[in-house]
């Protein structure tokens, strides 16, 4: 039998949070709004304006042959990417690969590669992870849809560089893959000249709604995750998406749920909390997700919106002991979603010893499952007892499967929370104007006017020194 996620809402809602939480009838302004909405998604995803609706129908046949024809014996697939380019396949590695898989040898990892993904540009953590590996049995990905990311591309370099060093043009190409838009951009030209194999982004999908493209299916495939019942998890939510009513449709609830406790209720903090360190790296996913696709100057008429509220990523239990306290006494402006998961791989049977002693014992017999569940129960109980909104996501168990059903509801989610807000969520000029001025401080040509400011900036600059 399918295992199909659940979303339980209750603890959002103004029976059990009383002012804080959302009332019947805002639910069903939301419903009363999610008519239009849904007819120009459905109109985008006809026009192929949105290319993510199609994604859990693809053919994968080009991703296998990829992971077939890999000329390298591997040991290691090494992401080179950032933000969208990255975050999904770190998401699904970290939740789907056997925990700590990276320290275990070929027999421990079950012949599988370790997985690992660069994405940031610190000097010392980008040149300690190359001198960690054993380059002859690593495989690069560099994804980059525009090719023009700073980052990516400084790291393509310096890996390119010391490959062709190690092993000449022919070792060079066999281990570096690209993934990029299929027409345009520099990483494109890249390909071409140093003649490397590459797979491309659907010029319809943006980098936070690519993790079913090759952007985050390759790098899973190529470690030994299943990317078909990925696709199966994200198809068989599509197919409930598709039902116009509002209450039918999880992702709409939920997109509303979050939109609604923002405008409504002032939650302006939504607080991502997975009872499971497997799924920290999902929660850090969508914190980009949300954040990029809906933190908007202006609506789609051109009026301004400053909207969208603070997506944060927290942990379960060991946040209990960190921003509990905060989310439990501190300013009632956070909708907290907990993930939740019914079965995990292990159930770590906690054994029994000083049965004199009252304060330990009564953990025999209990085991870590149980406990870290109960912990997400108590957590969510004395919050609800505190006025303090709150939602579950409830895994029956983490696979490939629900992590697709997870990964699409949220897309979809936010995709419909767009339309709330009444912004794109498909755009992100907020982050373009800090990349001109890294180009203008790179010295790129055609930044002049942007060092010119960073100039008259760095003027009035007030230190103190510690
Ligand atoms: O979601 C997005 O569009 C961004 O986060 C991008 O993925 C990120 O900036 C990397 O862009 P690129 O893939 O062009 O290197």
């Amino acid at each position: 039998m399918t295992d199909q996620v659940v979303i339980d809402y209750t603890n959002a809602l103004a029976a059990q949070v009383g002012d804080h939480g959302i009332s019947p009838s805002e639910l069903d302004q939301a419903a009363a709004a999610a008519g239009a909405i849904h007819a120009d998604l459905v109109q985008k995803r006809e026009s192929g304006e949105m290319g993510f609706f199609d994604l859990p129908y693809q053919n994968l046949t080009k991703i296998i042959q990829f992971c077939s024809a890999c000329a390298v014996d591997l040991e290691n697939v090494v992401v080179l990417g950032i933000g969208g380019s990255s975050l999904g396949a770190r998401a699904l590695g970290r939740a789907l690969l056997p925990p700590y898989h990276e320290f275990m040898d070929s027999k421990g990892r079950e012949g599988r590669c370790r997985l690992i993904v660069a994405d940031n540009i610190d000097p010392a953590w980008f040149m300690g992870m190359l001198s960690a590996l054993d380059l002859s049995r690593s495989l690069f990905i560099v994804i980059s849809k525009s090719g023009a990311t700073a980052e990516t591309m400084s790291q393509f370099l310096i890996v390119r560089e010391l490959l062709i060093k190690k092993f000449g043009m022919k070792g060079y190409r066999d281990r570096m893959i690209a993934i990029t838009d299929k027409d345009e951009g520099l990483l494109r030209k890249i390909v071409d000249q140093d003649e490397l194999k590459w797979l491309p982004v659907p010029g319809n999908v943006g980098g936070r709604y690519s993790v079913f493209t090759p952007v985050g299916l390759l790098p899973a495939a190529l470690c030994g995750i299943d990317a078909v019942s990925l696709l199966k998890g994200a198809a068989s939510v599509d197919r409930r998406l598709r039902e116009a009513d509002f209450f039918d449709n999880p992702a709409y609830l939920l997109g509303a749920l979050f939109y609604l406790a923002d405008v409504k209720h002032q939650k302006n903090v939504l607080v991502m909390m997975p009872y499971s360190s497997q799924l920290l790296d999902l929660a850090e996913w969508f914190q980009q997700l949300w954040a990029e696709s809906l933190g908007k100057a202006v609506q789609v008429d051109g009026s301004p919106a400053h909207c969208g509220s603070t997506p944060v990523r927290a942990l379960g239990a060991t946040d209990q002991h960190s921003q509990l306290q905060l989310y439990q006494e501190g300013p009632n402006d956070k909708l907290i979603a907990f993930l939740r998961v019914e079965e995990f791989k292990e159930e770590a049977p906690i054994p029994s010893a000083f049965e004199e002693l009252e304060g330990v014992s009564y953990l025999a017999g209990h085991s870590l499952a149980e406990l870290i569940n109960l912990e997400q129960r108590a957590t969510e109980m004395a919050l609800t007892k505190a006025g303090r909104p709150n939602l579950r996501i409830e895994f029956p168990r983490i696979t490939g499967e629900t992590m697709g059903q997870v990964m699409y509801l949220l897309e979809m989610a936010t995709v419909f929370a767009g339309g709330l807000y009444r912004v794109n969520p498909l755009d992100q000029p907020g982050v373009e104007l800090g990349k001109r001025y890294t180009f203008a401080m790179m010295g790129r040509k055609g930044f002049e006017k942007e060092a010119q400011e960073i100039k008259a900036f760095e003027q009035s600059v007030k230190r103190s020194r510690v």
